[in-house]
């Protein structure tokens, strides 16, 4: 499939052309080329324009009007019109309504509390979203529900409370899915120690000013943080057990792979008084979990998931990825009732991202995607589990290139809400970072603005630059808004 557009926004036309050809080839053109599909957008006589040619025949066109453009609160209205023109014109020969219709690149529970807090009603909304955006009652639904809770936590948040994150970059094996910053620990266990010390630098930089303020969640994430050894391990949570206040309200520890845990790193997470761990089956299918490159079968997570349970940890959270290669909603049914028999505090259901830096982009033409209804299916599935352990949504957020264009939703358990997830969605709380690739969001509340301060992603980079992550957030610190 080819497409040509001939204006400046070029990147919200990709982002409606690839909700439709999910995992298919695409490519820019500058003409119309006489084998398949040419979709082309352009602007004309004040008219947003696209046209549809198949084997260079005109088969669609499809005009909205740019004239007496009205304000609007999600995104630039010129935009929109494009988008919406380029939609419409692609369902006459893709007849498919997307769940969150032509609402891309922006993140609704954010949108929906600002417009709340801008006074819209509940109702207003909703009409924007159905009849501006197309997207459908039951993400509407969802999305505000969700803003709800958020907002209900986010009342909270003033300048003398902050969060922090600290990242572990590397993971035994890399899974074919993964862009996060994560390195073949294999590949680094001479520089693991010397990659703790930049931490411990970067932290002893940081404690007086991270001191002034209440801390109200510590996240320790990755990679995979209990890739480390036991000692290593201690010495980074002890670390930050020595030198920042204790967290008021959470401190939240990824342990998301079973191949990494065992029992002394639970003890030492109970030690260090963690609050939250997450251990992530992904799937509980053996055949996917090895096509997918974790290094763990369903048994090992059952076995480091209760012996979670034994070391006290009360408040565990389980990730899944719908979509994985070859997985049905038959997979997802195994997958969901093994986790109700654990019982978990909260469930995070994500719909498989195609990342550009992952090796299943690499490897893009032996992937066959989910089909838009089996993604349907499968999130229906996971909805009616959740509910079925008495959880309800209390987060989302979606990304580019997930399957279908759906959305990732967080369920927990009454009062089990992720603080720090809600916070690093919705941006309204500075959270101070460290590690390689961690990003550092300062946020400025009298102004409602958000400068960003981002560590290296490369670990060796990291470590030879430890001075420069530093200084850049010295100087945010310093310059202020
Ligand atoms: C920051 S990742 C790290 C978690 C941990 N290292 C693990 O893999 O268990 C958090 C979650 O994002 C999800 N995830 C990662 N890559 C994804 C992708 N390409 N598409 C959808 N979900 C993804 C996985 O469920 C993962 O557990
Ligand atoms: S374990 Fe998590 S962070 Fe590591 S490669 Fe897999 S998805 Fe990425």
């Amino acid at each position: 499939m080819y497409y040509i557009v001939e204006h400046k926004h070029l990147d919200e036309v990709l982002s409606v052309i690839q909700l439709f050809y999910f995992g298919e080839k695409i490519k820019q053109v500058d003409e119309i080329l006489d084998d398949d599909i040419v979709i082309k957008s352009t602007i004309k006589d004040d008219l947003a324009i696209c046209t549809i040619y198949k084997d260079k025949k005109e088969i669609v066109c499809k005009k909205n009007s740019l004239e007496n453009l009205s304000k609007d609160s999600f995104s630039n209205e010129k935009a929109r019109i494009i988008k919406l023109t380029v939609y419409q014109a692609i369902q006459q020969i893709r007849p498919l309504n997307m769940p969150w219709g032509i609402l891309t690149g922006v993140r609704p529970t954010k949108k929906i509390n600002e417009m709340l807090e801008e006074g819209f009603s509940e109702e207003s909304i909703k009409n924007i979203l159905e009849e501006k955006y197309l997207a459908t009652n039951e993400k509407i639904d969802l999305a505000i529900d969700i803003a709800k809770i958020e907002k209900n936590i986010l009342k909270n948040n003033n300048k003398n409370k902050i969060s922090l994150y600290l990242g572990i970059p590397f993971c035994p094996t890399r899974c074919v899915y993964c862009s996060f910053p994560s390195f073949n620990l294999s590949q680094y266990t001479k520089k693991v120690d010397l990659y703790l010390d930049c931490l411990e630098k970067e932290i002893l930089a940081m404690k007086d000013y991270v001191n002034s303020f209440d801390i109200e969640s510590i996240y320790i994430g990755g990679g995979t943080p209990t890739s480390l050894n036991e000692n290593q391990f201690y010495r980074f949570l002890k670390m930050i057990d020595d030198n920042f206040k204790k967290p008021l309200i959470e401190y939240t520890i990824e342990a998301g792979r079973a191949d990494t845990i065992t029992r002394d790193k639970l003890k030492t997470m109970k030690d260090f008084k963690a609050t939250r761990i997450s251990i992530n089956p992904q799937t509980m299918n053996d055949k996917t979990l090895k096509l997918i490159g974790r290094n763990h079968l369903e048994k090992e997570f059952l076995e480091a998931f209760y012996m979670a349970r034994e070391e006290g940890h009360n408040n565990i959270n389980t990730d899944i990825i719908l979509g994985l290669t070859d997985e049905t909603s038959k997979e997802v049914l195994y997958t969901m009732d093994k986790i109700y028999t654990l019982s978990p505090e909260s469930l995070t259901v994500h719909t498989l991202a195609l990342k550009r830096a992952s090796r299943l982009n690499e490897n893009i033409d032996t992937f066959n995607p989910s089909s838009f209804y089996e993604m349907e299916k499968m999130i229906n599935i996971t909805k009616d589990y959740a509910k079925k352990m008495n959880m309800y949504p209390y987060y989302m957020y979606r990304q580019k290139n997930m399957i279908g264009n759906f959305e990732n939703v967080g369920y927990c358990k009454d009062g089990l809400e992720c603080f720090y997830n809600i916070q690093i969605m919705e941006e309204k709380q500075t959270i101070i970072s460290f590690g390689a690739g961690a990003t550092s969001k300062f946020y400025f509340e009298d102004t409602n603005l958000i400068k960003r301060a981002f560590n290296v992603k490369s670990v060796d980079d990291y470590i030879n630059r430890i001075d420069e992550m530093i200084q850049r957030k010295r100087e945010i610190i310093e310059e202020g808004i």
